[in-house]
């Protein structure tokens, strides 16, 4: 195996700040079963600075309906359930952590998984894989929290992050988070605030408001039905502006 010098963010590593550009290497990813791959060959190709070529949606999926994406699928429920409701949408589930990424595999290898493609590895690198303006919707169902002070600084959804999703944002794309946490909701408040391309679609009582305190048209995932059926919940959509 190579010598892996990338170290996930996740994983308390450094962002991956590689160029994607056209002309750059293409990473290789054999889908298994026609549906996932694991974080060891991605690793072996992923290097410090390394070029890459962005993807090609269209080649994963050999079609080209529009793309979802879920970050941090957890046991693959809500990506399983979505993409057997509309078949005409293509799914892609991105999940760090292999024990549970390994459940999700499982759970959609029972159903008809053709617009479903999973990858074990850190959603920054495979956001910057996307193509600019390809992605219809990202979803982020109850990131981690880091509740404790001193890892606040390891949530994913910082403002480079969220700038980073909208510009792989398609026209009219939106970014959709629902959190059971009190002090990240806030936090996400003000980081939503920072990235101008973006606005919230909610409304309550005729006024736009940065979230709501319940989900809509939503399947409710394990951490939904773990935490915010307690009546804690923050669902903020966020949607590019119109240019
Ligand atoms: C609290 S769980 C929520 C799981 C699921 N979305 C749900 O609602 O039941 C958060 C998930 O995000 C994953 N995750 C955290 N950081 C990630 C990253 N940088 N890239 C990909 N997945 C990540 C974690 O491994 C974990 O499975």
């Amino acid at each position: 195996m190579a010598d892996v010098i990338f170290r996930p963010y996740y994983q308390g590593g450094v962002r991956y700040d590689g160029a994607v550009v056209a002309g750059g290497v293409p990473i290789k990813l054999n889908f298994i079963d026609n549906l996932y791959v694991d974080a060891q060959p991605i690793w072996e190709q992923v290097g410090e600075g390394k070029t890459f070529a962005p993807l090609n949606p269209a080649e994963i999926f050999n079609n080209s309906n529009p793309l979802l994406v879920e970050i941090g699928i957890g046991n693959g429920e809500f990506v399983a359930y979505n993409a057997c409701r509309d078949t005409s949408f293509n799914w892609l589930g991105i999940e760090a952590f292999r024990p549970i990424f390994v459940k999700a595999v499982a759970r959609c290898k029972k159903i008809s998984h053709d617009n479903i493609r999973l990858v074990q590895f850190d959603a920054e690198l495979f956001v910057r894989l996307l193509p600019e303006g390809s992605v219809g919707t990202f979803y982020i169902n109850f990131p981690d929290p880091w509740p404790k002070q001193r890892h606040h600084k390891r949530r994913l959804l910082k403002s480079w992050f969220l700038e980073l999703l909208a510009m792989h944002l398609a026209d009219g794309g939106s970014i959709i988070v629902a959190t059971d946490h009190e002090d990240y909701a806030m936090e996400l408040v003000e980081n939503f605030a920072a990235v101008s391309t973006l606005e919230s679609v909610l409304e309550q009582g005729g006024v736009r408001v940065p979230y709501i305190n319940e989900i809509v048209e939503h399947y409710q995932t394990k951490y939904y039905r773990k935490f915010a059926l307690n009546g804690r919940l923050y669902y903020f959509n966020m949607r590019l502006k119109s240019k």
